[in-house]
């Protein structure tokens, strides 16, 4: 097989587990690939720093930069916005393919990430910046490209999702159960980007984008945490025949007097009647309701975090990068031509 040279940016929690798979399932993964993936090295900010799992420790740098130069396919499990968006227009620009699970980054800086790997005709890849394992960026990209999607309702972050899920079903105060997501590992190193709903915001304006085909701004997305939601609130939800979820919710709307169209994204905590399907979302679990025209309602349902079930998603994007590196292929475009208006609706009242 032809070697291509991968390189990984980031060996916290998701990244740890892509260097252990990329290197005990490599002969496998090179039979998908039609290439073998050599991991050149992980660039980390401390090299020393306790991982998840061992890995050879000659692989680790802290120089991210020489690591890029030659490398076929990028991947960057660092997060935030810098230095990820430095490093990831670097390799784009060297000619790499790049993979990245980093939502905060293309919710805020998507466009220019998508038009600088336009310039060189390089791929992004980022199965992993929304729900974690569950496929749901490439349903919404290629599986559904022939389709219009309505409506999107997403539970899109596991932290807030566990909560919700054990104050309803244990009668459980908010803060108790909060220490006990964070110790699972579900949580964001800070826990507000959870539970104040920016990190579903940041995933809401990436799906709402591909669903669309157009751009969603982040600070386009009405956000709201759940911080506020207690006992008696729960309980008074139950007894009333429904469920309070965290809901990321995109949806078309049409103007009866332009008879143009735009949409809205908003992240809130929502009453969700028991026979819903994403009533039965439990746990650390995300789930993806999608409602297209012709397609009708689908339903995604998964591991939203975790290491090793986030790693999968990424693995995934490695061997497709690897596939079009080796065809020669041109970049996987996003198609974000559409420029739909979004309105600034906020917590409105939806029958689902
Ligand atoms: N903190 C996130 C969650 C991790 O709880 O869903 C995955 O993005």
């Amino acid at each position: 097989y032809r070697r291509l040279r991968v390189a990984l940016l980031g060996a916290g929690s998701v990244g740890s587990q892509v260097a252990d798979l990329l290197l005990r399932h490599g002969d496998e993964l090179a039979d998908r690939a039609g290439a073998s993936l050599e991991l050149a090295g992980i660039a980390v900010r401390d090299v020393d720093a306790s991982r998840d799992v061992d890995l050879p420790r000659e692989l680790f740098t802290t120089d991210a930069e020489t690591l890029i130069v030659g490398s076929d396919i990028v991947i960057e499990l660092m997060g935030g916005l810098e230095p990820a968006q430095t490093y990831l227009l670097q390799a784009i620009n060297s000619g790499a393919d790049v993979v990245t699970a980093n939502k905060a980054l293309l919710a805020t800086h998507g466009p220019e990430i998508f038009d600088a790997a336009d310039q060189v005709g390089a791929s992004v890849y980022y199965e992993a910046a929304a729900a974690g394992a569950i496929p749901i960026i490439r349903p919404l990209r290629d599986s559904l490209a022939g389709d219009r999607v309505q409506r999107i309702m997403g539970i899109v972050n596991g932290t807030t999702n566990y909560i919700l899920d054990r104050m309803d079903a244990e009668g459980a105060e908010f803060a108790d159960v909060l220490a006990d997501a964070q110790a699972l590992g579900y949580a964001e190193a800070d826990p507000t980007a959870d539970v104040e709903g920016y990190d579903a915001a940041q995933k809401a304006a990436i799906l709402a984008s591909l669903a669309f085909h157009t751009s969603v701004p982040l600070d386009a997305v009405h956000r709201e945490g759940i911080t506020h939601i207690d006992k008696a609130m729960m309980d008074a939800a139950r007894h009333a025949g429904f469920v309070i979820k965290l809901l990321a919710v995109c949806e078309r709307l049409a103007d009866a007097d332009t008879a143009g169209e735009s949409i809205s994204v908003r992240v809130y905590p929502a009453l969700v009647p028991r026979e819903h399907p994403l009533a039965s979302v439990h746990g650390a679990n995300n789930a993806v309701f999608v409602q297209a025209e012709a397609a009708g309602d689908l339903m995604f349902y998964g591991a939203g975090a975790g290491g090793v079930q986030t790693a999968s998603a990424v693995l995934g994007d490695v061997v497709s990068a690897a596939r079009r590196h080796i065809a020669g292929g041109v970049g996987v475009g996003e198609s974000t031509r559409a420029n739909l208006p979004v309105v600034p609706i906020g917590h409105v009242v939806t029958r689902y």
